[in-house]
């Protein structure tokens, strides 16, 4: 799709997030805003005024009067597999939050419809675009930490009221799952998850997750929706030190380990792996990154991909193993039992 013509996007559901794709959509060079759909009239009007596009109450209309090039779904969840079904078969490229369904067979149902009609599919795993993530993996592509040993994700904050289909495990680690599997290339083997419901009425609100990497990378998942501030944290720790990413302030910090420092530059030409033996405080350095707005980088990447034919930014098989992965953490949480062999492995088949 090269022909030079701006793309036609749309959004489908505007609610707390679609409000910022119609908002980046409208925005960004070589794609035109043409429609969005919602059956709630004030989101709907909320969404087109000072805008030149074009208000529909349903999808089906959308997509059959205005045939778009890029659709984001952003309707809840559950509506994920339908909507997404349906664009594809419209003739729309995909771009559906996260998760990406609601379990597998919708999942796969979703990923062999776009095959079978010869469009993309993609996911809106946002974290991938945060500038201090993709700054942290190009330093791990670059053995900057050396053997790595653990991976931490921290997701706080208040309960969000208006999610009511599913728990803070669903709604949230697909994120931490998804970047730790990104950023260390390795598989889980072996699982386990502490899971409690203290003010939501109907799911889980607190999860605390371990998960062993076949890479031997231990990985801790802390999240919540109890505690009165926003914190959202990636810390790895490695034998030459610790990267934090800050993924609301896009902030990338490193902390030294002085003695592994020593022990590298003492390597021989052979470059001999001396094994590091010992731990010390050594200096913090603040990493420069220029900030960009995470969806916008993720929108402009999915219009490059569909105008290029390049490959999906997010592909959806990694979107359906991090809800997948997720939803064992649940079962985890909610048996007390440890996750692990043919369990395990049938997620990632
Ligand atoms: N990537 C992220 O960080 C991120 C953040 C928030 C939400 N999300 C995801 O985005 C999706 C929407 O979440 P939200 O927080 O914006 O929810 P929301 O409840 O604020 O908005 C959902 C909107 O969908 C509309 N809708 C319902 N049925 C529809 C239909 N048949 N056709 C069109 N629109 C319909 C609703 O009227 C509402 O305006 C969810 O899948 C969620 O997990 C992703």
């Amino acid at each position: 799709m090269s022909d030079g013509r701006p793309l036609r996007a749309a959004v489908v559901g505007l609610g707390m997030m679609g409000r910022n794709h119609v908002r980046v959509y409208d925005e960004l060079p070589g794609v035109d805003l043409v429609a969005v759909a919602d059956p709630d009239p004030v989101a709907l009007r909320r969404a087109v005024t000072g805008r030149a596009a074009r208000a529909y109450p349903d999808a089906t209309r959308l997509l059959a009067e205005e045939r778009p090039d890029l659709v984001s779904i952003v309707a809840p969840t559950s509506l994920h597999r339908a909507m997404t079904i349906e664009a594809l078969e419209a003739g729309a490229n995909v771009l559906v939050e996260k998760p990406i369904a609601s379990d597998r067979d919708e999942a796969e149902q979703m990923i062999a419809t776009a095959e079978r009609c010869g469009r993309m599919l993609t996911v809106g795993h946002i974290e991938r675009f945060n500038p201090a993530i993709r700054e942290l993996r190009a330093r791990l592509a670059a053995n900057e930490l050396g053997r790595i040993f653990q991976i931490r994700a921290t997701r706080l904050g208040p309960f969000p009221a208006r999610i009511r289909d599913v728990g803070v495990v669903i709604d949230l680690a697909p994120h931490d799952l998804d970047i730790m599997r990104y950023l260390l290339g390795s598989e889980p083997v072996r699982i386990y998850a502490e899971t409690e419901q203290r003010i939501h009425t109907d799911h889980e609100d607190l999860f605390n997750g371990v998960i062993k990497f076949a890479n031997g990378v231990v990985g801790i998942l802390d999240i919540n929706w109890l505690t009165p501030t926003k914190m959202r944290t990636l810390s790895v720790t490695g034998e030459r030190g610790m990267y934090v990413a800050d993924y609301i302030n896009q902030d990338l910090v490193f902390y030294a380990n002085p003695e592994a420092t020593q022990v590298w530059e003492n390597r021989g030409a052979d470059n001999s792996d001396e094994p590091v033996t010992t731990v010390a405080e050594g200096e913090m350095t603040r990493r420069s990154i220029p900030k960009r707005e995470p969806l916008a980088v993720e929108l402009a990447e999915f219009a490059l991909a569909v105008r290029d034919g390049g490959p999906p930014p997010v592909d959806p098989r990694d979107a359906m193993v991090a809800l997948l992965l997720a939803r064992k953490m649940v079962e985890a949480g909610a048996t007390g039992s440890v996750i692990s062999g043919t369990a395990l492995a049938e997620v990632l088949a």
